[in-house]
């Protein structure tokens, strides 16, 4: 099990971690329902998880608990299911949790443990010694049973969704990509002359091919995909490892999702673009002579590995691209990541869409708010023929929505600086009319309510929109 995509969530851990406040929170991030065992225990039993202890014994609890997990687990739809500390002990839980969840390990040191439950009420928790000796005990267990380890709501989103983010973790790419079968690296010509050698160091013996396409776009296109389908010799146990930029992971995400009706495929992010959001939900595509990602594919990587120290080879110009979607992705948050060490920035974009694409992977619904100002993004790049940097298109196009929306635009003026397009403005209105997500010529917005609170499907008069789109062009 790679992703917790339509399967339950289980996180175990020590007493003392955190399972219960963190799996609360990932649970609303995730839209889904939180079960917490222990407390489901006192529930059913009318009493508190000590005095089951106390009154009828460990052995009474740990019935209880095989029971109630047991359930929970059967569930049809995918929960975030807390585990008590003991939980893995017993042989049959931990077979029905692996069979039927994605399992986090919540970390925590047994210094910090201790501290924070010492003097409570927990039966397990009484006194120092033994309580060390029990951690030293459960912790391996935890570690086997575990698919990913975090220590924050974040951190578990992001294990949830098979992201790894780490400064210098390509040096570790042999070890992250998951499997020990044969790997084959598809790259970009110009990625591939500074993090190639790396990559391939990186991945050792498991390294028996690597595809080259060109930078940029251009790899975008059906005759790219039908070189890389005849170039892979991978079999179902290999893997399919796409380090680049957007353009790069989603031709080769595409070419994964179709070869052999579907390899699996790790994403190495190596601009800001793919590492806040290109390379996280599993959209996958290619571009035609009559639009951009008219073909493509749902396909999750079974790894994201996002290292920061990609992009300090990152040219400026690519690095704004990226900023436009960080700045999109903090409004929706209603969060001001902007002022953050870019590392960190990027962990919490990336754990926000991660949350947002596993709440609705094939864009049913709230996925759509991450169209945030695309919609007027598209229609300046279409009208620009595409000569036109997308983070530039997509700067003006915040501008606009946080206009229509009422909200102040100084974030936006302060962090990406847009400057108005010389494009022609009918041309520009028919494209926006043109939108996917138009009807009847009117085009369906994503606005704010407020920062962090985003209203999907927003039909506005015709005059209002057109009003927004003319203030992004110039002259
Ligand atoms: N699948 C999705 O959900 C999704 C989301 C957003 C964007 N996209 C797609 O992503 C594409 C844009 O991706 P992008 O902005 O990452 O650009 P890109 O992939 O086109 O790369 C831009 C340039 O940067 C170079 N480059 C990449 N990494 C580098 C590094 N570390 N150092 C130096 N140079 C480097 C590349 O060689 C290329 O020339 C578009 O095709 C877009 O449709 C997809």
């Amino acid at each position: 099990v790679v992703v917790a995509l339509g399967r339950h969530l289980a996180l175990v851990g020590f007493m003392g971690a955190g399972k219960t406040t963190i799996g609360a929170k990932v649970a609303r991030r995730l839209g889904r329902a939180f079960v917490d065992l222990d407390a489901e225990i006192e529930q059913r039993e009318g009493t508190s998880v000590a005095e089951i202890f106390e009154r009828r014994g460990e052995a009474a609890f740990r019935a209880h608990e095989l029971r109630a997990g047991l359930e929970a687990l059967r569930r049809s739809e995918p929960a975030v299911i807390a585990f008590g500390g003991g939980a893995l002990g017993s042989a049959e839980l931990r077979a029905a949790i692996l069979d039927h969840a994605f399992t986090v390990l919540v970390d925590v040191d047994v210094e910090t443990a201790w501290e924070r439950v010492r003097g409570g009420s927990r039966p397990l928790a009484r006194d120092e010694a033994s309580f060390r000796r029990l951690y030293a005990e459960r912790q391996p267990l935890y570690e086997t049973a575990a698919d990913g380890r975090a220590a924050d709501v974040d951190g578990v989103v992001l294990a949830a969704a098979g992201i790894h983010v780490e400064a210098g973790a390509l040096e570790r790419l042999g070890e992250l990509v998951p499997g020990a079968g044969p790997v084959e690296v598809v790259t970009d010509a110009r990625v591939a002359g500074i993090y190639g050698m790396e990559a391939q160091l990186a991945l050792g013996s498991r390294a028996t091919a690597t595809h080259e396409v060109p930078a940029g776009e251009e790899a975008k296109t059906a005759q790219v995909v039908e070189r890389l389908w005849r170039a892979l010799r991978l079999d179902r146990s290999g893997t399919l490892v796409a380090v680049g930029g957007g353009a790069t992971t989603d031709v080769a995400g595409f070419a994964a999702a179709t070869y052999l009706r579907g390899v699996p495929w790790v994403a190495v992010p190596s601009t800001l673009v793919g590492q806040v959001d290109a390379a996280i939900g599993g959209k996958t595509a290619i571009d035609l002579p009559e639009g951009k990602n008219l073909v493509g594919a749902f396909h999750w990587p079974v790894r994201t590995v996002i290292d920061a120290a990609l992009l300090e080879t990152l040219p400026e110009a690519e690095l704004l691209n990226g900023r436009a979607e960080l700045v999109k992705t903090a409004l929706l948050a209603g969060e001001d990541w902007w002022e953050l060490p870019p590392a960190e920035a990027v962990r919490r974009c990336a754990a926000f869409k991660a949350a947002v694409c596993l709440r609705d992977p094939h864009d049913r619904g709230d996925r759509n708010q991450l169209n945030l100002g695309h919609t007027f993004a598209h229609a300046l790049e279409a009208a620009a023929d595409f000569d036109l940097p997308h983070g530039r298109a997509v700067a003006l196009g915040l501008l606009a929505a946080l206009r229509l929306s009422g909200l102040a635009t100084d974030v936006v003026d302060e962090q990406l600086r847009p400057e108005p397009v010389r494009i022609d403005r009918d041309r520009a209105w028919a494209a926006l009319a043109r939108d996917k997500k138009a009807v009847g010529g009117v085009p369906r917005l994503v606005l704010l309510d407020a920062p962090g609170s985003p209203r999907l499907g927003v039909e506005l008069p015709a005059a209002d929109v057109r009003r927004a789109l003319d203030s992004l062009i110039a002259g």
